[in-house]
């Protein structure tokens, strides 16, 4: 077994300053996202995504960003799916980025709603045409009994759209978006002394920064 306790790292790659600080938290998102896909670092878009269920169980789970707008954070899965089962019940959600290779974190949390079915189609149809045809095959979440049998399904569904140009859109698949009300960059630092800035809409709309300890 590997000494885990012996593990470790300092952090001092970058800083995030008041000074620095972009003054709209999604704007400064975009800087740092920007910095990770520069960096090449693996799957900069991807993200935990946690919710709580009816029964206050929490659950997390990867994703993938697809977009970020003045609305906030866009991402895609199934409809029946156990996240969109939690979020039916619980429209707020968490997400965390980790960005480790260049020692940042950020927390995003918010209410979190459906896109319009317009904007699910825009996307869907963006998708290679396997990964729409994938999106027939997955009842997502679902136990079931083997591999083969999503081999077979996916084999029945190419089937049934040979002769079809455009897939269309499963109804139980489609985008959520989640609208940022809180916001914190965390920027690892030398002896744990990292720096933390936490953004929070303030009454008249706009955003207030904090420096959290870290
Ligand atoms: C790198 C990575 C990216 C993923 N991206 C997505 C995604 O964008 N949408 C999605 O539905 N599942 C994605 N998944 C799979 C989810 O983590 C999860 O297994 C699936 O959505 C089922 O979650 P649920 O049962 O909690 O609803 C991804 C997994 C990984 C490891």
């Amino acid at each position: 077994m590997d000494k885990l306790s012996q593990l470790r790292k300092e952090y001092k790659k970058h800083q995030l300053t008041e000074e620095m600080a972009l003054g709209d938290p999604l704007s400064q998102f975009k800087v740092w996202i920007h910095e990770a896909v520069e960096a090449e670092l693996p799957e900069p878009n991807a993200f935990i995504l946690s919710t709580v269920s009816e029964n206050g169980t929490p659950a997390s789970r990867t994703m993938l960003l697809k977009g970020v707008d003045a609305g906030g954070f866009v991402f895609y899965t199934n409809y029946n799916s156990d996240k969109a089962r939690d979020l039916a019940f619980f429209p707020v959600a968490s997400i965390c980025f980790l960005w480790l290779g260049l020692e940042r974190q950020v927390r995003i949390s918010g209410p979190v709603t459906k896109v319009s079915r317009e904007e699910s189609e825009e996307y869907f149809h963006s998708r290679p045409r396997e990964s729409q045809i994938g999106a027939w095959v997955s009842p997502q979440s679902q136990t079931i009994g083997s591999r083969q049998e999503l081999e077979d399904r996916l084999e029945e569904m190419t089937k049934q759209f040979k002769d079809t140009d455009v897939i269309p859109l499963p109804l139980n698949w489609g985008g959520y978006r989640l609208q940022p009300v809180e916001m914190e960059f965390w920027q690892g630092r030398p002896n744990r002394l990292h720096d933390r800035l936490l953004y929070s809409e303030n009454e008249s709309g706009g955003w207030k920064i904090q420096r959290l300890a870290p």
